[in-house]
Protein backbone atom coordinates (compact mmCIF):
# COMPACT_ATOMS: atom_id res chain seq x y z
CA UNK A 1 0.00 0.00 0.00
CA UNK A 2 1.33 3.62 -0.69
CA UNK A 3 1.22 6.24 1.91
CA UNK A 4 -1.06 8.56 0.13
CA UNK A 5 -4.70 7.53 2.04
CA UNK A 6 -7.81 7.35 -0.06
CA UNK A 7 -11.18 8.22 1.66
CA UNK A 8 -13.90 7.65 -0.69
CA UNK A 9 -16.70 9.99 0.83
CA UNK A 10 -19.80 8.05 0.91
CA UNK A 11 -21.76 11.87 0.03
CA UNK A 12 -22.40 9.91 -3.66
CA UNK A 13 -23.50 6.71 -2.66
CA UNK A 14 -26.78 4.51 -2.69
CA UNK A 15 -27.60 5.48 1.01
CA UNK A 16 -31.00 2.67 0.81
CA UNK A 17 -27.71 0.41 0.38
CA UNK A 18 -25.58 1.78 2.92
CA UNK A 19 -23.83 -1.41 4.00
CA UNK A 20 -23.32 -2.64 0.42
CA UNK A 21 -21.91 0.86 -0.58
CA UNK A 22 -19.34 0.98 2.38
CA UNK A 23 -18.28 -2.72 2.10
CA UNK A 24 -17.80 -2.59 -1.50
CA UNK A 25 -15.94 0.43 -0.88
CA UNK A 26 -13.66 -1.02 1.77
CA UNK A 27 -13.26 -4.08 -0.22
CA UNK A 28 -12.47 -2.14 -3.07
CA UNK A 29 -9.36 -1.15 -1.19
CA UNK A 30 -10.45 2.46 0.54
CA UNK A 31 -8.10 3.42 3.79
CA UNK A 32 -10.41 5.65 5.25
CA UNK A 33 -14.33 6.32 4.99
CA UNK A 34 -15.20 9.67 4.21
CA UNK A 35 -18.96 10.71 5.86
CA UNK A 36 -19.86 14.24 4.97
CA UNK A 37 -22.30 15.46 8.39
CA UNK A 38 -24.18 18.60 7.28
CA UNK A 39 -26.13 20.48 9.10
CA UNK A 40 -28.78 23.30 6.79
CA UNK A 41 -26.67 26.03 8.43
CA UNK A 42 -23.17 25.72 7.86
CA UNK A 43 -23.65 24.80 3.77
CA UNK A 44 -26.80 24.81 2.29
CA UNK A 45 -27.26 21.15 2.41
CA UNK A 46 -28.23 18.77 5.22
CA UNK A 47 -26.98 15.24 5.30
CA UNK A 48 -26.67 12.61 7.95
CA UNK A 49 -25.96 12.26 11.60
CA UNK A 50 -24.14 10.39 14.61
CA UNK A 51 -26.57 6.95 14.70
CA UNK A 52 -25.86 6.65 10.97
CA UNK A 53 -21.88 7.14 11.69
CA UNK A 54 -22.69 4.42 14.67
CA UNK A 55 -24.33 2.23 12.38
CA UNK A 56 -21.40 2.50 9.37
CA UNK A 57 -18.83 1.63 12.28
CA UNK A 58 -20.18 -1.94 13.22
CA UNK A 59 -20.04 -3.05 9.84
CA UNK A 60 -17.09 -1.73 8.81
CA UNK A 61 -13.02 -1.99 9.86
CA UNK A 62 -11.12 0.81 8.14
CA UNK A 63 -10.64 4.42 10.19
CA UNK A 64 -14.17 6.34 10.29
CA UNK A 65 -12.74 10.67 8.38
CA UNK A 66 -15.91 12.77 10.02
CA UNK A 67 -16.22 15.77 7.80
CA UNK A 68 -18.28 18.52 10.06
CA UNK A 69 -19.81 20.80 8.00
CA UNK A 70 -21.47 22.35 10.65
CA UNK A 71 -22.50 25.37 12.94
CA UNK A 72 -21.24 24.97 17.02
CA UNK A 73 -19.32 21.44 16.23
CA UNK A 74 -18.27 21.34 19.81
CA UNK A 75 -22.12 20.30 20.83
CA UNK A 76 -21.99 17.43 18.70
CA UNK A 77 -18.24 16.11 18.59
CA UNK A 78 -19.17 14.14 21.77
CA UNK A 79 -22.28 12.40 20.28
CA UNK A 80 -19.54 11.88 16.44
CA UNK A 81 -16.98 10.56 18.86
CA UNK A 82 -18.89 7.91 21.05
CA UNK A 83 -20.56 6.60 17.72
CA UNK A 84 -16.90 5.45 16.43
CA UNK A 85 -15.41 8.92 14.74
CA UNK A 86 -11.49 7.45 14.51
CA UNK A 87 -11.01 11.59 12.85
CA UNK A 88 -13.01 14.50 13.54
CA UNK A 89 -12.31 17.47 10.99
CA UNK A 90 -15.00 20.56 11.64
CA UNK A 91 -14.53 23.75 9.66
CA UNK A 92 -12.02 27.17 11.39
CA UNK A 93 -14.97 29.14 9.62
CA UNK A 94 -17.29 27.75 12.42
CA UNK A 95 -15.45 28.45 15.55
CA UNK A 96 -12.63 31.12 14.26
CA UNK A 97 -10.65 31.66 17.88
CA UNK A 98 -12.36 28.83 19.55
CA UNK A 99 -10.14 26.56 17.57
CA UNK A 100 -7.60 25.13 20.09
CA UNK A 101 -11.05 24.27 22.68
CA UNK A 102 -12.64 22.27 19.38
CA UNK A 103 -8.98 20.36 19.17
CA UNK A 104 -9.09 19.47 23.06
CA UNK A 105 -12.51 18.46 23.02
CA UNK A 106 -11.76 16.04 20.04
CA UNK A 107 -8.14 14.87 21.10
CA UNK A 108 -10.17 13.79 25.16
CA UNK A 109 -12.21 11.01 23.23
CA UNK A 110 -8.47 9.58 22.06
CA UNK A 111 -9.54 10.21 18.23
CA UNK A 112 -7.57 12.68 15.95
CA UNK A 113 -8.50 16.23 15.40
CA UNK A 114 -8.47 17.86 11.83
CA UNK A 115 -9.44 22.20 10.80
CA UNK A 116 -11.02 22.01 7.54
CA UNK A 117 -11.13 25.52 5.53
CA UNK A 118 -13.19 26.94 3.26
CA UNK A 119 -11.65 28.19 -0.54
CA UNK A 120 -12.00 31.08 0.11
CA UNK A 121 -10.33 31.11 4.05
CA UNK A 122 -6.53 32.07 3.78
CA UNK A 123 -3.96 29.37 5.09
CA UNK A 124 -2.58 31.99 7.30
CA UNK A 125 -5.77 32.42 9.31
CA UNK A 126 -4.89 29.13 10.55
CA UNK A 127 -1.46 29.34 11.54
CA UNK A 128 -1.11 29.47 14.79
CA UNK A 129 -3.66 26.50 15.49
CA UNK A 130 -1.88 23.89 12.70
CA UNK A 131 0.71 22.27 15.00
CA UNK A 132 -2.67 21.66 17.34
CA UNK A 133 -4.18 19.72 14.94
CA UNK A 134 -3.41 16.18 13.85
CA UNK A 135 -5.00 16.79 10.48
CA UNK A 136 -5.58 19.72 7.96
CA UNK A 137 -8.61 19.33 5.35
CA UNK A 138 -8.01 21.86 2.58
CA UNK A 139 -11.38 21.92 0.71
CA UNK A 140 -11.23 22.56 -3.00
CA UNK A 141 -14.94 23.30 -3.83
CA UNK A 142 -17.47 25.28 -1.73
CA UNK A 143 -18.59 22.36 1.04
CA UNK A 144 -22.30 21.69 0.43
CA UNK A 145 -22.66 18.96 -2.31
CA UNK A 146 -20.61 16.21 -4.40
CA UNK A 147 -19.64 16.22 -7.93
CA UNK A 148 -18.59 19.97 -8.21
CA UNK A 149 -15.50 20.81 -10.27
CA UNK A 150 -11.75 21.18 -8.34
CA UNK A 151 -10.53 24.34 -7.38
CA UNK A 152 -6.54 24.22 -8.32
CA UNK A 153 -5.51 27.76 -6.57
CA UNK A 154 -6.91 25.85 -3.36
CA UNK A 155 -4.31 23.55 -3.53
CA UNK A 156 -1.45 25.77 -2.97
CA UNK A 157 -2.40 26.31 0.53
CA UNK A 158 -0.60 22.90 1.32
CA UNK A 159 2.76 24.66 0.33
CA UNK A 160 2.34 27.78 3.97
CA UNK A 161 0.34 24.81 6.05
CA UNK A 162 3.84 22.86 5.03
CA UNK A 163 5.80 25.91 6.57
CA UNK A 164 3.89 25.87 9.47
CA UNK A 165 3.60 22.64 10.79
CA UNK A 166 7.14 21.48 12.88
CA UNK A 167 5.59 17.51 13.35
CA UNK A 168 4.09 14.83 11.09
CA UNK A 169 0.55 16.62 10.19
CA UNK A 170 -1.80 14.57 7.83
CA UNK A 171 -2.71 17.55 4.86
CA UNK A 172 -6.32 16.01 2.71
CA UNK A 173 -7.60 17.62 -0.10
CA UNK A 174 -11.21 17.75 -0.37
CA UNK A 175 -13.68 18.19 -3.81
CA UNK A 176 -13.84 17.24 -7.15
CA UNK A 177 -10.74 15.13 -6.86
CA UNK A 178 -10.37 12.34 -9.91
CA UNK A 179 -7.23 10.72 -11.19
CA UNK A 180 -6.35 14.02 -13.09
CA UNK A 181 -6.82 16.33 -10.15
CA UNK A 182 -5.27 13.89 -7.74
CA UNK A 183 -2.26 14.17 -9.77
CA UNK A 184 -1.87 18.09 -8.92
CA UNK A 185 -3.24 17.28 -5.13
CA UNK A 186 -0.34 15.27 -5.41
CA UNK A 187 2.30 17.13 -7.02
CA UNK A 188 1.45 19.83 -3.85
CA UNK A 189 2.17 16.85 -1.38
CA UNK A 190 -1.10 16.21 -0.27
CA UNK A 191 -0.83 12.92 1.60
CA UNK A 192 -4.86 12.04 1.87
CA UNK A 193 -7.18 12.51 -0.50
CA UNK A 194 -11.23 12.19 -0.75
CA UNK A 195 -13.54 11.73 -3.86
CA UNK A 196 -16.62 11.03 -3.93
CA UNK A 197 -18.79 11.18 -7.10
CA UNK A 198 -15.22 10.21 -8.91
CA UNK A 199 -15.20 6.58 -7.33
CA UNK A 200 -18.87 5.80 -7.04
CA UNK A 201 -19.79 6.82 -10.48
CA UNK A 202 -16.92 4.35 -11.44
CA UNK A 203 -18.01 0.83 -13.42
CA UNK A 204 -15.16 -0.55 -11.02
CA UNK A 205 -14.50 0.57 -7.59
CA UNK A 206 -10.83 -0.73 -7.20
CA UNK A 207 -9.72 0.61 -10.38
CA UNK A 208 -10.78 4.13 -9.65
CA UNK A 209 -9.46 3.87 -6.49
CA UNK A 210 -5.94 2.82 -7.57
CA UNK A 211 -6.56 5.28 -10.36
CA UNK A 212 -5.45 7.96 -7.70
CA UNK A 213 -2.06 6.39 -6.42
CA UNK A 214 -0.50 6.29 -9.59
C1 LIG B 1 -18.28 18.47 -0.13
C2 LIG B 1 -17.81 17.29 0.66
C3 LIG B 1 -16.98 16.33 -0.09
C4 LIG B 1 -17.66 15.71 -1.26
C5 LIG B 1 -16.63 15.32 -2.25
O1 LIG B 1 -18.87 19.41 0.69
O2 LIG B 1 -17.04 17.71 1.77
O3 LIG B 1 -16.42 15.34 0.76
O4 LIG B 1 -18.41 14.58 -0.91
O5 LIG B 1 -17.30 14.85 -3.35
P1 LIG B 1 -16.71 14.93 -4.81
O6 LIG B 1 -15.51 14.06 -4.85
O7 LIG B 1 -17.84 14.42 -5.62
O8 LIG B 1 -16.38 16.37 -5.11
ZN1 LIG C 1 -15.91 16.11 2.92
Amino acid sequence: MSDLIIAPSILSCDFGNLEYEVKRLESGGADWIHIDVMDGHFVPNITIGAPVVKSIRKICNIPLDVHLMIDNPEKYIKDFALAGSDIITFHYEAVKEKTPEVINLIKSYNIKAGISIKPNTPSSEIKSYVNMADLILIMTVEPGFGGQKFIEECIKKAVDIKSYVNKNIIIEADGGINNETAIVCRDFGINALVSGNYILSSNNIEDAIESLRV
